[in-house]
């Protein structure tokens, strides 16, 4: 199930050979970044809720190619939901497709029911309709399909889109915050076209090994995207929702840009970077300074992230000649353009804030266990693991007591990274191999990379026990690892 509502087929590796090169302008000019739409609820009985409808759509993803996809309340992707913290939401979801979805909301601290992880399956027809409090610090935060075995080609198909939480704390300072004009979001996502410019979702060997990478680049659907920017200070919320790939971010002509704000909202302070790393599923808010009024690009690089396991120079674990050399895992050292940023008409002059939120003290000390979590492939990707144990539905990797603090250990036993997501939490990185950790993970996280031959540590702590039955997930964040079962699951008891 899953797969079939996109039509989307698996791709022989001789044609995914004959692919374009790589980020090709394919001949498509300057295209206006789509903005979603910005959806904020109707407020019924003390509840913003919201309406959301599932549905197979059609993209041109090439002009005149016609693609399936599935988007909520568009063909494509879907809204942003914009919420506060401290107010209840609902959300009525409906499955339009011909197959079981399911939608989650990544980032937040709800109760296991509301999650819309792989047991809120949502049958074809039905209406899911979770409700819960908004608990998150504002920040962008994402919901995307969470299919059982099924997420990596729902989200590819569309099914994932912003959230936005916007709560006082971050209301008091005055950073951009004008939807679609000085604040805007960034899905940054890579896809396969087949021969015919249609959308394609491949499905050999070596796709399920390394994950689904693309040799084309999307901005919230947008190819060679263009942004008419105002001047003064631009906010960037970049959420690489990708499948698989990695991207370095960085401002053309070595400009620094702030960091403003981490997977869980904002800093202690801007950090002032060259580059940014982000792995599907992270979040990072930057600050683009365009006082000057000169144009300027976000530019990516995408380095290879297997340590040469899939062949190429260095006689990779597969062997070059197994698998070949392929073009949609170049590491991409040259910078391709991700959008191109043109100021025009002048803005009010904003200051940068110096301070932007107190931070608890990150205290390793306060917690009471620790638990160890190590990432495997297995041989040729056959044993996607944690721990030993690949995802099974019916069983509970893990119960943890709620209102402990916890260090959880994530190791990686593999010659990948990989991106080790946390449902129902935010939390802190205490260190890498014993080493302080960049700027970007100063704040809260639930989304962390965590390299090959790498030991991360997380600081973490589950306010309530739910239903004792009913469980969280943790896994990696390259979809398809996810789906062939690098993903545990747990309960947050009484404690
Ligand atoms: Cu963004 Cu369990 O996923
Ligand atoms: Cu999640
Ligand atoms: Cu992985």
């Amino acid at each position: 199930a899953g797969t079939a509502a996109a039509g989307l087929v698996a791709l022989p590796l001789s044609a995914c050979e004959a692919q374009n090169s790589l980020f090709s302008a394919d001949g498509a000019g300057a295209n206006p970044l789509a903005i979603p739409e910005l959806n904020q609820g109707i407020v019924e009985q003390g509840e913003r809720v919201f309406r959301l409808s599932i549905s197979a759509g059609q993209k041109e993803f090439v002009p005149g190619v016609v693609s399936p996809t599935i988007g909520v309340n568009a063909p494509y992707l879907g809204p942003t939901l914009e919420m506060r913290r401290g107010e209840r939401v609902r959300l009525h979801v409906d499955n339009g497709l011909d197959d079981g979805a399911t939608v989650h909301w990544h980032g937040f601290e709800l109760p296991a029911a509301a999650d819309g992880g792989p047991h809120q399956l949502i049958r074809p027809g039905a209406r899911w309709s979770p409700s819960f409090e908004v608990r998150q610090r504002a920040s962008l935060y994402w919901y995307h399909s969470h299919l059982h075995r099924g997420t990596g080609p729902q989200v590819y198909a569309g099914l994932a889109a912003p959230i936005y939480v916007r709560d006082d704390e971050e209301d008091a300072l005055d950073l951009p915050s004008e939807y679609g004009v000085d604040d805007i979001p960034l899905i940054v996502q890579d896809r396969v076209l087949d021969n015919s410019g249609k959308l394609l979702y491949p499905q050999n060997m070596h796709a399920q090994m390394m994950g689904v990478r693309g040799d084309r680049l999307y901005v919230n659907g947008t190819q060679n995207a263009v942004f008419d920017a105002r001047t003064g200070l631009l906010r960037l919320r970049i959420l690489n929702g990708s499948n698989a790939r990695f991207y370095d971010f960085s401002l053309s002509g070595g400009q620094t840009m702030q960091i403003i704000a981490s997977d869980g909202g904002l800093l202690e302070r801007p950090h002032a970077v060259r580059s940014l790393r982000l792995a599907p599923g992270e979040r990072a808010q930057i600050l683009v300074d365009l006082s000057e009024g000169r144009p300027l690009s976000l530019v990516a690089t995408s380095p290879d992230n297997s340590m040469g396991m899939m062949g190429g120079d260095g006689g990779g674990m597969m062997g070059g000649g197994m698998m070949g050399r392929r073009r949609d895992d170049t590491e991409m050292d040259e910078p391709f353009r991700v959008l191109d940023i043109r100021p025009s008409d002048s803005s009010p002059q904003r200051k940068l804030p110096s301070q932007l939120a107190p931070l608890p003290a990150l205290d390793p000390s306060l917690a009471v266990r620790t638990r160890r979590f190590v990432l495997d492939m297995g041989m040729m990707g056959g044993g996607m693991s944690i721990n030993g144990a690949s995802m099974d539905m019916n069983v509970i990797n893990e119960r943890v007591p709620a209102g402990q603090w916890e260090i959880w250990e994530i190791a990686n036993a593999s010659m990948m990274a990989h991106p080790f997501h946390i449902h129902n939490a935010q939390f802190r990185v205490i260190d890498r191999n014993g080493r302080t950790p960049p700027p970007l993970e100063t704040g809260y996280k639930d989304t962390v990379i965590v390299d090959p031959r790498e030991q991360v540590r997380l600081l973490l702590r589950f306010e309530e026990h739910t239903d004792p039955d009913l469980p969280y997930m943790y896994h990696c964040h390259i979809l398809e690892h996810e789906d062939a079962g690098m993903m545990g699951q747990f309960v947050v008891v009484d404690s």
